[in-house]
């Protein structure tokens, strides 16, 4: 089943319970947070104490996105704040395994993710860890940015890979210029949970492109 993720960075930060409720009444299943550090990426966004706020206003699940050097010190603070699931980059300075062994020690789900330039090949060693490997299809950093096609083959392979390994349950996510255009081809090729930031928040009507972003035909 398609699952959608609604990139905060794109809301009305002065306003987010208003924007989470707005989520909720439009059928976006996740809520995606992202976390920028201005060191692993070049902009600072928002940390735990804000997911804090997020947590005790909606109870919908909690997708945090680390873009940070360091993720590894910054789990306990997340999971504490109400995180449901946190994913690290495989780019940042922390061990994956013992990352995503804290992340679930937390009782949490776990997820890596990988920019479009690093080999797919390089979360395969930990798929047995994680619920979730998120594929970028833009460089993190910014919301509005266009999708690179090039992430597609990088889709396709994990997507094999997961089902030749017996991992038929791992979600795989797509983050960056996901819109009613773009979303069957991520769909096509094995992705199951679609972030939208721009794609949902500064659509005309948020349920009419949560549906498109679901429809098998990208049209609806
Ligand atoms: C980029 C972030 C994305 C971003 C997606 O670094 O990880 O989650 O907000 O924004 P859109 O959907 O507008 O491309
Ligand atoms: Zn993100």
């Amino acid at each position: 089943m398609i699952k959608t993720s609604a990139s905060l960075l794109a809301c009305d930060l002065a306003n987010i319970s208003g924007e989470l409720a707005r989520c909720r009444t439009a059928g976006v299943d996740w809520i995606h947070f992202d976390v920028m550090d201005g060191a692993f990426v070049e902009q600072i966004t928002y940390g735990s104490p804000v997911l804090k706020c997020v947590r005790a206003a909606t109870d919908m699940f909690l997708d945090v996105h680390l873009m940070v050097n360091d993720p590894a010190s910054q789990i306990k603070f997340f999971a504490e704040a109400g995180a449901d699931l946190i994913d690290f980059h495989i780019e940042s300075l922390s061990d994956p395994e013992a990352t995503l062994r804290d992340i679930r020690s937390c009782g949490i789900k776990s997820a890596i993710a990988v920019k479009p330039g690093t080999p797919i090949e390089s979360v395969y060693p930990y798929l047995e860890l994680c619920d979730m490997v998120l594929v970028m299809t833009v460089e993190p950093g910014y919301g509005g940015q266009a999708f690179i096609p090039e992430t597609l083959e990088k889709i396709r392979a994990l997507r094999k890979t997961a089902d030749e390994r017996g991992l038929a349950s791992l979600d795989i996510e797509v983050d960056g210029g996901i819109n009613a255009k773009t979303a069957p081809l991520v769909k096509e090729a094995g992705a199951n949970v679609l972030v939208a930031g721009t794609g949902l928040f500064k659509a005309p009507d948020m349920a009419q492109a949560d549906i498109q972003l679901k429809s098998q035909k990208g049209e609806a």
